[in-house]
């Protein structure tokens, strides 16, 4: 049986998935403002995951016979500078989601619970993806540098990117 202080981390990780999804979609509509409609693409991709993500943790909590306390959704920034620090920000944000994770996987770890564990393995996978996304991404906005050129093209790149559902957390 899953213990009450694991769900509470559940529940606290579906509100950071949840702060994901709005900070992506703020950023989307960020860089459609300022002409970037590829970047916005790529960013309201990662809107739709990160929603998928949320409602995995949703979805989870109530397969264990619990449910989930919504709180809060914290406000994201309003503005965001260059594509190259908007990246260069979503890293950063990823990167606290892993350590999120990861801290939930040492807390199921710590209580035995074998079900949060298996449950917990796709988003160690998926975050491995995350962060490799937008270490890609840094790299090549590097290469730009100052061409506005280079930055259209790498923006048509970006607005090739579909939302796929991935496969659902709990088989
Ligand atoms: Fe749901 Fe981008 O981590």
């Amino acid at each position: 049986m899953i213990s009450k202080k694991m769900v509470q981390a559940l529940n606290k990780q579906l509100n950071n998935e949840l702060y994901s999804a709005y900070l992506y979609l703020a950023m989307s509509s960020f860089t459609t403002y300022i002409g970037l409609k590829g970047a916005a693409n790529w960013f309201m991709v990662q809107y739709q995951e990160e929603m998928v993500h949320a409602m995995k943790f949703y979805d989870y909590v109530l397969s264990q016979g619990q449910h989930s306390q919504l709180e809060a959704i914290a406000v994201p920034p309003a503005e965001y500078g260059t594509l190259l620090s908007m990246f260069e920000q979503t890293l950063k944000h990823e990167q606290f989601i892993t350590k999120c994770i990861n801290d939930l996987m040492d807390l199921a770890i710590k209580e035995k619970d074998h079900a949060t564990q298996i449950f917990l393995q796709w988003f160690v996978t998926e975050q491995i993806e995350e962060e490799g996304n937008d270490n890609d991404i840094i790299c090549q906005l590097k290469l730009v540098g100052d061409s506005p050129q280079a930055l259209m093209m790498l923006d048509k790149e970006l607005a090739t990117r579909v939302f796929t559902p991935p496969a659902p957390a709990v088989q």
